[in-house]
């Protein structure tokens, strides 16, 4: 991302520090991840401490400082899903993808996280994929899932 543009999305917000979360929110939908030279650059056009910056980009799970893939797979290890064998939809997610929870695959393709309770419990296990719901997940369930995303 080119200084120019960074530019152009703080000066949407007026460069305001009350609006920074949704700056980083901006620059994330751009590039997917906020890159540590940018928020060095926003730290400093907006003067605002770096580690104030940093301290955001890693406490909210909409943002992150590492690259995400296309696909984000949220699998949901609440309570009721945790149950009802989340954690195996995760074994599974992990093999099939051959990363671990917090890694993205090598073609850039899928980001595993997960989460704790989405407010769907009735339909646990479940997984949110790029904000859609999941649910009622089976091991069996999942290859022709990750197929559907390309
Ligand atoms: S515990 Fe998974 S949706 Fe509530």
């Amino acid at each position: 991302m080119e200084s120019s543009e960074i530019n152009t999305i703080i000066d949407q917000y007026n460069g305001k520090e009350s609006a920074i979360l949704a700056i980083l929110q901006d620059i994330q939908g751009k590039e997917k991840y906020l890159p540590k030279e940018i928020l060095e650059q926003v730290a400093q056009i907006m003067q605002i401490p770096m580690t104030h910056i940093f301290r955001l980009a890693t406490f909210y799970n909409a943002l992150s400082i590492k690259p995400r893939g296309k696909h984000k797979i949220d699998v949901c290890l609440g309570t009721a899903c945790h149950v009802r064998g989340g954690n195996k939809i995760v074994d599974k997610l992990e093999r099939d993808l051959s990363i671990s929870v917090g890694e993205t695959t090598k073609d850039k393709r899928f980001t595993l996280e997960s989460v704790r309770c989405v407010g769907c419990c009735s339909l646990g296990p479940v997984a949110v994929i790029d904000g859609n719901v999941y649910g009622r997940l089976t091991q069996d369930k999942i290859p022709s899932l990750l197929k559907e995303f390309k």
